[in-house]
C-alpha cells in the first residue's frame, strides 16, 4: 500500500479506516468465536469464503476471529460496525446483526481479489491486512431497481444480483415485476396475470415509436416458492427485497389477463409488444379497488418488506376523461374531475397498505402530488427531491440524469443500444448527491437515500445488465455509504475494486 494511500482501498469507503502495519493470517487452523445470535453472520463469512478459499473457519470458544453483537455499539445504528484487524486476532463487532454483515463484505474486499473467485484457489494462507475501521452508513436506503418486467431474468441471476448488491453494503433491492409488456409474480387468486400475461408475442425493435419488431416471442414468471427463497438469500445478506405493482398505470398485462379491470369492459387486450407510455390504464370501479387489494395480499405474504412499491407513474387519464363511468365515480367520490382520479386511486390503496403495516411507495411525477403518507421516490427532477421532503414526504432519489443505468455510460458509437436521451457516465452517477443543498435539516432527514434503476427494454442477457451495471453502481454505492467522496480517491479505489469485479467474472465497462 503507498505511504500517500495509508486507508484501504473499500468501496464503499468506510466512514472511519486506517492500515496498520502487518497482517492477520487464514488459514485452516483459523478460528471462529461468536457470540450469541452472531451465528448468521458467521454463515455468510464461511459461505463468501468457501468456493476460493475451502477454509472451514470452524467455530470454537478461544478462536481468534471474533464476531460479536455488542449493545454497547448501538450508536452505530442498525448497519454500523467496528473491524479490528491485528496480527494474531481480528475483532468484528456491532449492535445489530446487519453490521456485522456489513462489516463481512469489508473482511472480504481487505483480503486478496482471488478470494471473491467462485472457483477454487490454490493458495492454503490468506492475508489480512492489519486495520481499524468504525463504519456507518450516511443513507439508510441504498438500493437498485432492476426491470424484469420489460425483460424476464431467472431467479438464480437474480440470486448473483443480491450478492453484487451485498459486496457494495447496499441494502435495497427492488424488483419491478408488473409492466405493459409483463406479469411476473405469480397470484394464487388471479392465474390469468402470469399464465397470460407473463407471454408476449414479440418486442419492439428500436426505441418506443420505431414501428418495427423482432417476432420473437418472450415469457417469463417466478413461482412464489422462488420468491420467497429470494427473500431469504436477501435477508441472509441483510437485504430487502422490495417488489412494485404497477397501478393504475402500465399495467396493459394485467388487462390482456383480465380485460374486465379496464376501461372499455368486453375489449381484448393484447400484452404490449411496444415501448413507450401505454394509454390503457386500469378502470376505477370496485372491482379493480378489491383486485389491488386481493394481488397486493399476496404480495405482503411473499415479501416482508417494510415499504411496497405500487408504480404509480406515467397514467395516462384519456380512458378516464372519455369514459361515462369514470366520470361519474369522480364526481361520486367528490373530486374536480377525473384526473383527479390517480391521486383518489393511489390513496385508497396506500391506505389499505397502511391498514397492514406497511409504507406506500410510489414514483413522484412532481413530488408534490402523492397522497402524504406516501414515502416519494423521485426520478424526474432533483427539485421533486426537496418539493417532497418540504411537503412532509420520507424520498429517495431516483433521479434519472444520474441513477439511470439503461442510459448509455458513453458517447463512444460502440455502446449497445440504449434508452435514447443523453449519456449517464459514472461520474455524473458519483456526482449526484440525493441531498438537496437546500434542504433545512428536518427536510433532509426526510431523504432516505438513492438508487440506481435498470430499465431493460434494450436488455436481455445477465452479461448486458453487468455491463450496464458495473462501475456505476459502485459509484452509487460510495455516495450512499459514504456521501460526498472524492473523485481522484473513488477512482483509485476503484481501479483497486475492478480486480475484485473481476475475480467474480462481472463483467463490467470497460
Ligand atoms: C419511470 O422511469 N417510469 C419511473
Amino acid at each position: 500500500m503507498p505511504a500517500h494511500h495509508p486507508e484501504p482501498d473499500l468501496v464503499p469507503r468506510p466512514a472511519k479506516a486506517a492500515l496498520r502495519p502487518g497482517h492477520f493470517t487464514l488459514d485452516a487452523g483459523t478460528t471462529l468465536r461468536i457470540s450469541a445470535g452472531a451465528e448468521p453472520a458467521a454463515d455468510l463469512l464461511r459461505t463468501l469464503l468457501a468456493p476460493a478459499t475451502g477454509l472451514p473457519l470452524r467455530p470454537s470458544h478461544d478462536g481468534q476471529f471474533v464476531l460479536t453483537l455488542d449493545p454497547q455499539l448501538g450508536g452505530l445504528g442498525e448497519e454500523g460496525y467496528g473491524l479490528t484487524v491485528g496480527p494474531n486476532a481480528v475483532l468484528l463487532r456491532a449492535a445489530h446483526l446487519t453490521g456485522l454483515l456489513r462489516g463481512i463484505q469489508t473482511v472480504r474486499q481487505l483480503l486478496p481479489a482471488q478470494a471473491l473467485s467462485e472457483t477454487s484457489q490454490r493458495r492454503t494462507r490468506w492475508l489480512l491486512p492489519c486495520a481499524e475501521i468504525t463504519d456507518v452508513p450516511r443513507h439508510v436506503w441504498r438500493g437498485a431497481m432492476l426491470d424484469v418486467a420489460r425483460h424476464f431474468q431467472p431467479v438464480s441471476y437474480l440470486r448473483r444480483y443480491v450478492d453484487l448488491l451485498a459486496l457494495h453494503k447496499m441494502n435495497m433491492f427492488h424488483l419491478h415485476l408488473t409492466d405493459d409488456q409483463g406479469w411476473r409474480m405469480p397470484v394464487a387468486a388471479y392465474p390469468k396475470l402470469t399464465e397470460i400475461g407473463g407471454h408476449r408475442a414479440q418486442s419492439m425493435k428500436g426505441p418506443a415509436g420505431s414501428d418495427t419488431y423482432d417476432g420473437i416471442p418472450h415469457e417469463g414468471a417466478y413461482t412464489r416458492a422462488e420468491l420467497s427463497a429470494l427473500v431469504a438469500y436477501a435477508a441472509d445478506r441483510g437485504i430487502t427485497v422490495v417488489p412494485e405493482i404497477e397501478m393504475p398505470g402500465h399495467v396493459r398485462a394485467a388487462l390482456a389477463a383480465y380485460p374486465e379491470l379496464g376501461n372499455s369492459p368486453g375489449r381484448s387486450l393484447d400484452v404490449w409488444t411496444r415501448w413507450g407510455v401505454c394509454d390503457t390504464v386500469f378502470g376505477v370501479h370496485d372491482q379493480v379497488l378489491d383486485f389491488c387489494r386481493g394481488v397486493l395480499e399476496e404480495v405482503m405474504d411473499v415479501f416482508p418488506s417494510p415499504h411496497i412499491h405500487i408504480g404509480g407513474e406515467e397514467c395516462p387519464t384519456t380512458e378516464w376523461t372519455r369514459s361515462v363511468a369514470a366520470s361519474e365515480r369522480a364526481a361520486a367520490e367528490g373530486l374536480s374531475g377525473p384526473e383527479a382520479l390517480h391521486g383518489w386511486f393511489l390513496g385508497r390503496i396506500g391506505d389499505f397498505l397502511v391498514r397492514h403495516g406497511r409504507h406506500p411507495l410510489a414514483w413522484a411525477e412532481t413530488g408534490t402530488e402523492l397522497p402524504l403518507d406516501f414515502t416519494a421516490m423521485t426520478w424526474r427532477d432533483p427539485g421533486h427531491t426537496l418539493a417532497a421532503a418540504r411537503r412532509g414526504h420520507p424520498v429517495i432519489s431516483a433521479y434519472h440524469r444520474a441513477t439511470y443505468l439503461d442510459y448509455a455510460q458513453s458517447a463512444d458509437p460502440r455502446e449497445p443500444q440504449a434508452q435514447p436521451g443523453g449519456v449517464v457516465d459514472l461520474r455524473a452517477v458519483h456526482g449526484h448527491d440525493p441531498l438537496p443543498e437546500q434542504a433545512d435539516a428536518q427536510e433532509a432527514a426526510r431523504v432516505l437515500g438513492t438508487q440506481t434503476q435498470l430499465w431493460t427494454e434494450f436488455v436481455t442477457t445477465p452479461a448486458h445488465i453487468e455491463y450496464l451495471t458495473f462501475p456505476r453502481l459502485c459509484a452509487l454505492a460510495d455516495r450512499g455509504w459514504s456521501g460526498a467522496t472524492d473523485w481522484a480517491d473513488f477512482e483509485a479505489r476503484l481501479d483497486t475494486h475492478m480486480e475484485r469485479l473481476d475475480a467474480l467474472d462481472v463483467r463490467h465497462h470497460p
